[in-house]
């Protein structure tokens, strides 16, 4: 599996330790940017987050922002990205079971770390439950 990860400043360090539990995991990570803590603005990285998931480049993304709200809302502007912001593990599981989230958003200002990457794993490893759900998915699709 082939993840993409972005973030604007607020949610760089966070990143940087996502990509770090990634690569134990030895997942292949495509990093986007950004590089530092100097401002930059969010839709530009979750627009290519997205870009790079809705291509088929990455299977999924992760991205963050200070709240992870600015960020989501970018990547949910690209057609067949379904982003979901978490900030709890229960949230994570329901993503991906319920809505087959292709992307995750966190918050680097507003989910601790060691949340964050529980809420990773959990994104990671839960299956799509399919069935009644896929016929809102494809609404959600063809929207
Ligand atoms: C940047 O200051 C901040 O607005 C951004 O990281 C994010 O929280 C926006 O939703």
């Amino acid at each position: 599996m082939k993840i993409a990860v972005a973030s604007d400043h607020g949610g760089y360090r966070l990143k940087e330790r996502i990509k770090e539990y990634l690569r134990s995991r030895n997942i292949e990570v495509m990093d986007l940017g950004t590089d530092s803590e100097e401002s930059v603005d969010y839709p530009v990285y979750g627009k290519s987050c997205a870009e790079a998931v809705a291509s088929g480049k990455a299977d999924r993304g992760i991205v963050c922002c200070g709240t992870g709200i600015g960020i989501s809302i970018a990547a949910n502007k690209v057609k067949g990205i379904r982003c979901a912001l978490c900030t709890d593990v229960n949230m994570a599981e329901m993503t991906r079971k319920h809505n087959d989230a292709n992307m995750l958003a966190m918050g680097g200002r507003t989910t601790d770390e060691e949340t964050a990457l529980k809420i990773t794993e959990k994104w990671l490893d839960t299956e799509f439950e399919g069935g009644r759900h896929q016929r809102r998915v494809d609404m959600l699709n063809s929207m």
